[in-house]
């Protein structure tokens, strides 16, 4: 692994903690319980390598539609992890993006808590990804974009991609230079939709709860054997860097 090459900002899709679970004869919930043990080390292994954002996709809007009770347990779980110390000891900010609207009232709280507390912390921002689909989040600032329009703030003629982008909740930072799926599926399911579009794509077959640093490095350097090209010819891209 390139030390000098690590992805500025990191996306993850933590799949596979059901499946986990059920494979030892376990509910589900107890390979979410075993879930939040991977977050804090991949956590500490990202601030470690110099990951400036790590986006970690925690409940989707479509994951509402699961059984009550592993919905709840999930939602004790966001309340019980995120505890100060993990962002204190890492120098960590902590961000939610999602219809925070639709959470308990108690979970509202202790985010809005927690973004408050750790907004000096610098080293790296983690972004949980919370009752978030990028459907819901496109349309969601497009009503916006709409409103600002109807009230004369905003001229259709000047509507541009940056439009959009500056209105995400993920304004704040970068896309993703890297976005893994653990879990085996070869899917995207609602995350960031916008904002992959020249992401490198990194799927393994490791459930979530498996997930250790030496597999982080594995997917650091699948994305560093890769040419980003945007677009371009792999000729201009060279003469780019030796510019
Ligand atoms: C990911 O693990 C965590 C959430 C979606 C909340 P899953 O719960 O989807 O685990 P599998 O995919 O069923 O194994
Ligand atoms: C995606 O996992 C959402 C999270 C990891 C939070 P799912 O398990 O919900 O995705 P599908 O249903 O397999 O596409
Ligand atoms: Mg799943």
């Amino acid at each position: 692994m390139d030390r000098n090459n690590i992805p500025q900002h990191i996306a993850i899709i933590m799949d596979g903690n059901g499946r986990w679970a059920m494979a030892q004869g376990k509910p589900r919930t107890f390979g979410h319980q075993a879930g939040v043990d991977t977050v804090r080390r991949i956590t500490a292994e990202c601030t470690r390598l110099g990951v400036k954002y790590l986006t970690l996709y925690t409940f989707s809007t479509e994951n509402w539609n699961r059984p009550a009770d592993e919905v709840a347990a999930l939602m004790a779980l966001v309340i019980s992890a995120l505890e100060e110390p993990l962002f204190k000891e890492n120098n960590v900010r902590f961000r939610v993006i999602g219809d925070m609207d639709r959470l308990p009232a108690d979970v509202q709280e202790k985010l809005k808590g927690l973004e408050e507390r750790t907004a000096e912390y610098t080293a790296m921002t983690m972004v949980v990804a919370l009752s978030y689909s990028s459907r819901w989040e496109i349309t969601d600032t497009m009503k916006r974009i709409a409103k600002e329009a109807k009230d004369g703030k905003l001229d259709i003629g000047s509507i541009t991609e940056d439009t959009l982008t500056e209105r995400l909740q993920t304004s704040f930072m970068p896309d993703p230079d890297l976005l893994i799926r653990t879990g085996g599926e070869l899917r995207i399911s609602n995350y960031l939709l916008w904002q992959i579009a020249y992401s490198e794509l990194y799927f393994c077959d490791t459930f979530w709860p498996d997930f250790t640093e030496e597999n982080l490095h594995k997917a650091i350097e699948s994305y560093q054997q890769r040419q980003r090209r945007f677009g371009k010819t792999e000729e201009q891209v060279e003469n780019e860097e030796t510019a």
